[in-house]
Formats: C-alpha cells, sequence, structure tokens
C-alpha cells in the first residue's frame, strides 16, 4: 500500500490548475445512462472513483472511450446488465446513483446495499421511498437492492432529510416519469444544479434547482450531449487551507469562485487575503492564522467535505476554535489522529474545540476516509519533521495528483511504496 511522505515547514507559492469537480463527474455519469444517443463528459478528474464509475458502466456492457484530457464518450445502447455489485459499491458510495437512471430507462436495476462508512451509517431510505412513490417495486433482500418499474409516475416527494445524491436520484428517475414531480426539501449543492444543467440539455424539463424545490416535467426521451463538469470547489478549498496553514500565496485557476461563499468567508476571517476573477482565487496569509468557528450544513452553508480541513488550520491557529458537524454523526476521526501529533483538541458530541499550538510534530497517521486523509496532509505541511499518511487510496478517490499539485506549490511531500 503507498503512502505519503512529507516534510513540513515550506510555505506554498504558485499557481495551480483546479480538476473538474468529483461529486458533479459521477452524477453525470450516471445520468448517461438515460440518453438515448451517445453522450461526451468533459472536465472529468482523473480519480479512482471516476475509474469506479466507469468500471461500473463497462461492466453494465456500456459502451465507453475515454479521449485526451479526460472527455469521456459514453454509449449505452450496448447495455446489456442492471447491476451494480457489491465489490464496486463497497468501494464508492456514489455507485447508488445508477438506481434512478436504470429504473427510469429500463424499468429494472440491482443495486448493492452501500451499508455503513467511516463517517456514518449514511442510509438510502430516502432514494428508496422517492422511487416507490413513483411507482417502483423495490426489494430489499442478500444486501440488494432489486427494483422494478413500468414506466415511472410523477410523485410529490418530501425528502424527510436534505440529500445530495438523494436529491439526483430522485431527479434522474423524474426526468423520465410520466407526468410533472415536486421534490420538496432538496438539495442546493452547486454540483446538483449542474446535473439538472446537464439533463435540460439532454431535453429533460427541470426548474427550480439550487433551490428547495424542484420541478420536474417528465418527457419521453432524453438525448446524447456534450456536458462539462464545473470545477472543483472541496478540491479549491481545500488548496485555499493548504496555502493559509503553511502562510503561503498561491492562485488558483480555472476554478470558480462563487461556488465557495461560506469557505472564502472562513478564510478571510481567518486572516487570509482572498483576490478573485472569473475563474480564479488568490489567497496570501501574511501571519499566523487566528482560529475560526464553523459549522456544517447544506449549501450553502459550511460545506462537510471541507471540515477536516478547517480542524487542520484551526490546529496552528491562534486562539480557540469551535468546529460542529451537523451533516454526519462520525466525522472527527481524523482529529485524533492530528491529537498524535500535538494538536490540543477535545471533541464534545458533534463539536471539536480545538486550541492552537505554535507548531505540530509529525508522526506516523492513517486516513479513515477521503477528507480526513486531506486534512493530514494540510498538518503534515506544517509539522516539523518527517510525517508519513498512510491508506492514501482513500485521498485517489477524490484528488488528482495531489502531491503533483503541492509540490509544484513548493511542498516537500513524495510518494512511496510502503
Ligand atoms: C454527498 C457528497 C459527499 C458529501 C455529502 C454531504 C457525492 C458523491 N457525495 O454525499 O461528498 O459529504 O453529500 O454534503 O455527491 N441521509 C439519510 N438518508 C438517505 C440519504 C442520506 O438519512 O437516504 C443522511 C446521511 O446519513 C447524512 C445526510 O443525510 O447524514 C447527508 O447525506 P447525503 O447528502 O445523502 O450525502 P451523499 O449524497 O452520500
Amino acid at each position: 500500500m503507498e503512502r505519503l511522505l512529507i516534510r513540513g515547514g515550506h510555505a506554498l507559492e504558485g499557481e495551480i490548475r483546479i480538476s473538474g469537480a468529483k461529486n458533479a463527474a459521477l452524477p453525470v455519469l450516471a445520468a448517461t445512462l438515460l440518453a438515448d444517443g451517445p453522450m461526451k463528459v468533459g472536465n472529468i478528474p482523473h480519480l479512482h472513483d471516476v475509474t469506479t464509475t466507469l468500471e461500473l458502466l463497462g461492466r453494465m456492457g456500456v459502451q465507453l472511450t475515454v479521449h485526451e484530457g479526460m472527455e469521456v464518450e459514453v454509449d449505452a445502447s450496448t447495455i446489456a446488465s442492471f447491476r451494480a455489485p457489491y465489490e464496486l459499491v463497497k468501494t464508492m458510495r456514489a455507485s447508488i446513483l445508477v438506481l434512478g437512471p436504470l429504473l427510469a430507462r429500463f424499468g429494472r436495476a440491482e443495486v448493492s446495499l452501500p451499508g455503513g462508512c467511516a463517517i456514518g451509517s449514511r442510509p438510502v431510505d430516502v432514494h428508496i421511498r422517492g422511487l416507490q412513490a413513483m411507482g417502483a417495486q423495490i426489494d430489499i433482500s442478500d444486501g440488494y437492492i432489486r427494483a422494478h418499474a413500468g414506466r415511472l409516475q410523477a410523485a410529490r416527494v418530501h425528502m424527510q432529510v436534505c440529500t445530495v445524491t438523494g436529491t439526483e436520484n430522485l431527479m434522474m428517475a423524474a426526468a423520465l416519469a410520466r407526468g410533472t414531480s415536486v421534490l420538496e426539501n432538496a438539495a442546493c449543492e452547486p454540483e446538483v444544479v449542474d446535473l439538472a444543467d446537464c439533463l435540460n440539455a439532454m431535453g429533460a424539463r427541470i426548474s427550480g434547482a439550487g433551490t428547495r424545490t424542484l420541478v420536474i416535467e417528465g418527457v419521453e426521451q432524453l438525448y446524447g450531449v456534450e456536458h462539462r463538469v464545473l470545477p472543483d470547489r472541496i478540491e479549491t478549498g481545500t488548496y485555499l487551507t493548504a496555502a493559509a496553514i503553511t502562510r503561503g500565496r498561491v492562485k488558483l485557476k480555472d476554478t470558480a469562485p462563487e461556488l465557495l461563499g461560506a469557505v472564502l468567508d472562513k478564510l478571510t476571517e481567518s486572516g487570509a487575503e482572498i483576490r478573485t476573477g472569473a475563474d480564479w482565487i488568490e489567497l496570501h496569509m501574511p501571519e499566523r492564522p487566528r482560529a475560526v468557528d464553523i459549522s456544517t450544513a447544506p449549501y450553502p452553508g459550511f460545506p462537510t467535505d471541507m471540515q477536516a480541513q478547517l480542524c487542520a488550520l484551526n490546529t496552528v491557529a491562534r486562539g480557540c476554535g469551535r468546529v460542529t458537524e451537523t451533516v454526519f454523526e462520525n466525522r472527527f476521526m481524523h482529529c485524533l489522529e492530528m491529537q498524535r501529533m500535538g494538536a490540543k483538541i477535545r471533541i464534545d458530541g458533534s463539536t471539536a474545540y480545538i486550541q492552537g499550538v505554535e507548531r505540530l510534530t509529525a508522526a506516523p497517521v492513517i486516513a479513515t476516509d477521503l477528507r480526513a486523509s486531506a486534512s493530514l496532509v494540510l498538518a503534515g505541511l506544517v509539522a516539523a519533521g518527517e510525517t508519513w499518511v498512510d491508506r492514501i487510496y482513500h485521498i485517489d478517490r477524490g484528488y488528482e495528483c495531489i502531491e503533483e499539485k503541492l509540490a509544484q506549490l513548493g511542498a516537500d511531500i513524495r510518494r512511496t511504496p510502503e
């Protein structure tokens, strides 16, 4: 298993390009199952989760051509299987995104139940109840969700919890259902809007994307189009925080500042000087950062996927920061690893109280999930000595060439076989 070796103490300086958003690429690739002709999806990041999605589609018999610059051509007309097997779903929960499209277009789907994960129980009950409301027969046995339907019927669905992939699954299903569906308490994340834009370009009639209520007039057929996924706001936020924690100065290109409001506000509050243009963000942290309080919330609130990185920033900041996690129940595993690097953190229920120290000290640490791994890399960038980050397959799920991008900014980081 590979590890990352980081020698801390270098201020990050320079420019890098931000990749396409993982959380937009995955639903858009799932949406290609709905198209009656070939689709081209551009700005696809080179990530393990994308490879898993392509493998999933490939195993179903979907034809895939990967062009240079990570543009993927997908033709679902050759589909022969409607199954997402356990061995793929267990490595990527977002595989559940094929459930809605398969059911809507082909009337059947068999998708392994995702189960728990390192950050909480993460059920998919909202997805299932929504599809049942649209007329699907769903049976759960042997760890699989087995779903059948004739043409789905439009429904008014009030989602009990605000779920990103749940909203996406039901939106894709409703796009081909008979009649007009209304999805209430929908997620407003930019990636949901990106998927709606893609579906509308394919011929869907979706309005209200980016608000709490989606109105979806079902159509008979959707067409293959070209779509370019939006930039990754979490990758952007991670590199901005890396610059802030090392008191550096970086410029991130090909990103979308308007998607990062809550994150930029907190970084500014911590003392960063931030300038933005249409598709770039520059951050300079002139002195030791100040601790900030955050509380995660669905978009446009502070993203749970940036919580761990801000914890890392607080560990070396001036003062005490209070970090409250409201989206997932068990998302502080990174704090336990940071304590091993000398961080002063007290966890009380869903809140972590972090008293900043002058300097962290390197230790071997283990990544437990995707964003936790990123936060440990950030901690390593400012720790005295050599930090080894283990189990970095998590990081490869969501960050394209992280060590290359950080090295380009002057970090001393390399990947080594164990
Ligand atoms: C997506 C993102 C992930 C991000 C998360 C929250 C993708 C591929 N992943 O994950 O990076 O951390 O949003 O912003 O887009 N819940 C239920 N029942 C359900 C579904 C969800 O109770 O049927 C709960 C979850 O346990 C969690 C909360 O709702 O507590 C939000 O989860 P959800 O928005 O569904 O996360 P994902 O869509 O899996």
